[in-house]
């Protein structure tokens, strides 16, 4: 089968090729035939070992980078198939399986979990204490075919389109556990750094519908006049004064910030008090200073929020469909769309500043 493989890390060794061997199929496994996959940040750390973007503070793009010599996020096997999420037809089942048939559409749940542990006994696979990421741990979805355990695999109902039934895995879960995590609120305001990305456009809709005030930092414009955000902050530079404006000076219930140290001090300061700032995810670097006396004064919840579990993914799927049902559709922003052999052009799209929306690679034909 076709996919896109590395057999080190480092874009420069990512090749696609013809004859990877079809993976095998256990009695509990289904064979996805891939329509759609999503590129995510999560997809440039495992192709170049880093855990960073820089894509803005460089003019160059990074994609001939070197991985460096201790990869900050190891992979395996090797050689790897990259792809964190991807959504496709069940092209042939395991002899146990019993859930979903040859032909249905389904989206797969990311996480590889043993079922065992006190986490995944506890309904928190994504925390499981012997598991990982599917992408990372094992081979993912840049290819034309994935054997998955039954257990990963979500039928789509029929009105949920590729777009999104392929955000769903990655960027939707992310943005659903974490509003849950957060314990959003009707007429909370929400803070939400970088409201214009995968997990961002996801976010500003659920938190919508969950009726509470969204403020979105972002430099593109259409997250507010197309999915709904309240204000809009354009500025990096001024969203203390903004969010003081907004909120009356009593500053936001809850942050979302998934950007990391870039924006941390800026978004520790425009939490109110008893706010909640959450965060999964820390693009421009990870260590920050913390002021703790301003912390417990305010009674600041500071929160991590990793994936979500089966249980998010399936209210997820339910909420969607619902809304979609009612004439309240979600919305999923493509702005590029490539085959798997563009694959670097795609990954060029993706840390590309001026990207509107999400980039997807075409794999399968339904
Ligand atoms: N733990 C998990 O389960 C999990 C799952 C998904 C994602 N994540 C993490 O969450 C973070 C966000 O993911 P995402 O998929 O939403 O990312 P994304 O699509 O790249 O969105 C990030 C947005 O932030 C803004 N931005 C501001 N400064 C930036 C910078 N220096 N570099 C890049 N973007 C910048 C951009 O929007 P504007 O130009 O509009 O400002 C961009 O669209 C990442 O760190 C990712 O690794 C974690
Ligand atoms: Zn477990």
């Amino acid at each position: 089968m076709r996919a896109a493989i590395f057999e080190k890390q480092g874009f420069e060794n990512l090749k696609i090729k013809d004859d990877v061997q079809n993976p095998e199929v256990s009695d509990y496994d289904v064979l996805i035939k891939v329509i759609s996959a999503g590129l995510n940040p999560i997809d440039y750390y495992v192709i170049s070992g880093y855990r960073t973007i820089q894509q803005q503070k460089e003019k160059e793009i990074q994609l001939k980078q070197k991985a460096p010599p201790t990869s900050e996020l190891p992979t395996n096997p090797l050689p790897h198939i990259p792809g964190a999420e991807f959504a496709g037809v069940v092209e042939k089942i395991g002899s146990h399986v019993r859930t979903v048939k040859k032909g249905d559409r389904a989206t797969i749940y990311n996480r590889v979990f043993d079922n065992t542990c006190d986490m995944c006994i506890r309904g928190n696979e994504m925390l499981c204490r012997t598991g990982g990421i599917i992408s990372v741990v094992n081979n993912g979805g840049f290819s034309e075919y994935v054997s998955i355990p039954e257990r990963n695999v979500f039928k789509i109902p029929d009105n949920i389109d590729w777009n999104i039934s392929v955000s769903l895995p990655v960027s939707g879960l992310t943005a659903f556990h974490a509003l849950k995590e957060a314990q959003l609120k009707i007429n909370d305001s929400l803070l939400l750094f970088g409201a214009s990305g995968n997990t961002g456009m996801i976010a500003v809709q659920l938190a919508k519908r969950m009726a509470s005030r969204v403020i979105a930092v972002s430099t593109k414009k259409w997250i507010k006049e197309e999915y709904g955000a309240d204000y809009l902050i354009t500025d990096y530079n001024r969203v203390i004064d903004k969010v003081k404006e907004i909120t009356n000076a009593k500053m936001a219930d809850i942050v979302i910030n998934s950007l990391g140290k870039d924006t941390w001090k800026d978004s520790f300061s425009s939490i109110g008090i008893n706010g909640r700032w959450i965060s999964f995810g820390t693009m421009t670097g990870s260590n920050v200073e913390l002021n703790i006396q301003e912390l417990y004064s305010k009674q600041i919840k500071l929160i991590g929020s990793n994936g979500g579990n089966r249980e998010d993914f399936r209210e997820l799927i339910e909420f969607v469909s619902y809304s979609n049902t009612i004439g309240d559709p979600f919305k999923i922003k493509v702005w590029k769309r490539f085959n798997l052999e563009n694959i670097e052009q795609a990954f060029k799209a993706l840390i590309d500043k001026t990207r509107e929306g999400r980039v997807l690679l075409d794999i399968n034909k339904e």
